[in-house]
C-alpha cells in the first residue's frame, strides 16, 4: 500500500461548445485545456484528478462532448461529481465507460474504496436549482457507505459549499441540510477532508472539526465581495487548482496552485549559502 496519495482538485469548468464564451466573456474550454497542460506537467504526477462539479455551463450533451474530447489529453485518472450547471442524465451518458460512474439511482453518487484513501462522490444537486441539498435519502446512503470502512481515511467530494462564505449571492445557493451533514460526520471520524466547488474561489473552513476546502475555478472566479447584497459578478483573477496530499503518518495537507504563475523555479542558495 502506498504511504502517499495526491489528489489534484479542479472545479467549475463551465465548458461550452462550438467556440462559445461563457457569459460572452470567458473561453472556458481554452482555460480547461491550459489546466490539463499544467496537470500533465506536474512532477511527481498526482494520483488522481477530482473534478468537483460544473463540468459544463448548461448541461448540454454537446458541451459534454467538448469536455470529453478535451479530457482525452489528460494523462491521469480522473473522477467527477455533478454541479448545479450539470445534467445528471447527460453526465451518465457522457461518462458511462468510467469505472466510478453510477449506473442507476436518483443521485450521481459513487465511492472508490480500493485506494489508500476512500473517495466518495456525493451528489448535492437539486435539478434546475442553483442551491444544493443534503436530504434524508442522501444521509442514509452516506451513513451506509461510511459504515463499510470505518477506519479508512476518507475524503468526500460534493459541489455545494456546506458553510457560509460571506459572499451574499453565493450563500443564498449553498448546501441546504448542513446540520444533517454535520450530524453524520460526527459519527464517522474517518472523514478527513470535504472538497467542494461552486464558489470558484479557494476558501477553507471546518465542519464537525473536518477541514472543508472549496477550489478555485479553472477559468473565471466569483468576485470577492462580503456585502450581503453583493452583485453576482465574476472576475478574471488567475485560475487555480488544489493539491491535497495525504501521507500515512501525517494525514492531509492542501496546497493552492495558481495556474497564472510562471512555472520556472529559482534557487534560494548557491555555493556561498543563502543568496545575498
Ligand atoms: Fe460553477
Amino acid at each position: 500500500m502506498k504511504d502517499q496519495f495526491v489528489i489534484a482538485q479542479i472545479s467549475d469548468l463551465h465548458i461550452k461548445a462550438h467556440g462559445k464564451l461563457s457569459y460572452k466573456k470567458v473561453d472556458t474550454l481554452h482555460a480547461f485545456k491550459r489546466c490539463i497542460e499544467h496537470l500533465n506537467q506536474l512532477s511527481p504526477a498526482p494520483d488522481l484528478v477530482a473534478i468537483t462539479g460544473d463540468l459544463t455551463d448548461f448541461g448540454r450533451s454537446d458541451e459534454y462532448k467538448a469536455f470529453t474530447d478535451a479530457i482525452a489529453s489528460l494523462n491521469l485518472p480522473w473522477v467527477a461529481i455533478a454541479g448545479n450547471h450539470d445534467d445528471r442524465e447527460n453526465l451518465r451518458v457522457a461518462y458511462k465507460n468510467q469505472p466510478w460512474q453510477p449506473e442507476q439511482g436518483t443521485f450521481f453518487n459513487w465511492v472508490i474504496s480500493d485506494l489508500p484513501i476512500q473517495i466518495i462522490g456525493l451528489d448535492s444537486t437539486v435539478p434546475n436549482k442553483p442551491w444544493g441539498e443534503f436530504c434524508k435519502d442522501q444521509q442514509e446512503w452516506l451513513e451506509q457507505t461510511l459504515s463499510l470502512h470505518p477506519h479508512k481515511p476518507t475524503i468526500i467530494l460534493l459541489h455545494h459549499h456546506p458553510f457560509l462564505s460571506g459572499i451574499g449571492h453565493m450563500d443564498q445557493q449553498n448546501l441546504r441540510g448542513i446540520e444533517r451533514l454535520e450530524c453524520t460526520l460526527k459519527k464517522h471520524p474517518q472523514v478527513q477532508r470535504i472538497l467542494c466547488g461552486h464558489l470558484h474561489r479557494f476558501i477553507t473552513t471546518t465542519l464537525a472539526g473536518i477541514t472543508v476546502c472549496s477550489a478555485p475555478g479553472t477559468s473565471h472566479q466569483v468576485a470577492l465581495d462580503f456585502r450581503l447584497d453583493a452583485p453576482a459578478h465574476f472576475s478574471l483573477e488567475p485560475a487555480g487548482m488544489l493539491l491535497h496530499r495525504w501521507n500515512i503518518k501525517h494525514g492531509f495537507t492542501t496546497h493552492y496552485l495558481n495556474l497564472g504563475t510562471p512555472e520556472a523555479t529559482y534557487p534560494f542558495y548557491d555555493e556561498n549559502g543563502l543568496i545575498d
